[in-house]
């Protein structure tokens, strides 16, 4: 079976501190460097919640903001899974809407992790157990709408939260 997802051949899955198995990187990878690509079926956020959540688990990432990109079946879900956890110190951003980039030069080893604000607009609120010195502790669906956030992430924000930002900031003057 072909893969749904692209993996960096300089990327493996293992166990992680943070959570389950984690994606890291096996050699060097330079900052802005491709290191993986979502791929899976288009879905909303109801069919997310009612056919792909309950069977699947956290499969999905958010591409819009009622569209959502994720394997459909259980044979999909490896094929589509990138094993990225979420860090409040990541080394990994968004370019588009369905590729993570390196934000800076990541060191062989390293556990290759983004944060959630760059991805998310949700209402969910979770415990977070990435260990980082910045930790937030308490991650929620709306924390792309934090100021430090959106200036440490720019340019690394899914495409259609960069373009929120853009207009909320034109709309603010
Ligand atoms: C797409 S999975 C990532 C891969 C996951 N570690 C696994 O083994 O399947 C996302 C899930 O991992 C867990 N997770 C990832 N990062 C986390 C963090 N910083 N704190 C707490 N849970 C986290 C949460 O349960 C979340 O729903
Ligand atoms: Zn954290």
């Amino acid at each position: 079976m072909f893969p749904l997802s692209y993996r960096s051949p300089k990327t493996e899955i293992r166990a992680s501190q943070i959570h389950g198995r984690g994606l890291f990187a096996t050699t060097d990878i330079a900052k802005d460097e491709i290191v993986a690509v979502k791929g899976g079926h288009i879905v909303d956020r109801k069919t997310l919640r009612q056919q792909i959540a309950p069977p699947l688990g956290p499969v999905e990432i958010q591409i819009d903001e009622d569209l959502f990109i994720a394997p459909v079946t259980e044979e999909e879900r490896e094929l589509s899974m990138l094993y990225s956890n979420h860090s409040c110190n990541p080394n990994l951003g968004m370019r588009g809407e369905i590729k993570f980039v390196a934000m800076r030069d990541i060191r062989a080893g390293e556990e290759l992790t983004h944060d959630w604000a760059m991805t998310d607009d949700d209402d969910y609120s979770v415990e977070c157990k990435c260990g980082a010195a910045n930790c937030r502790k308490i991650l929620t669906g709306k924390d792309w709408q934090r100021p430090e956030l959106q200036k440490r992430y720019a340019g690394y924000f899914s495409a259609y939260l960069a373009d929120r930002i853009a207009r909320q900031a034109m709309l603010a003057g």
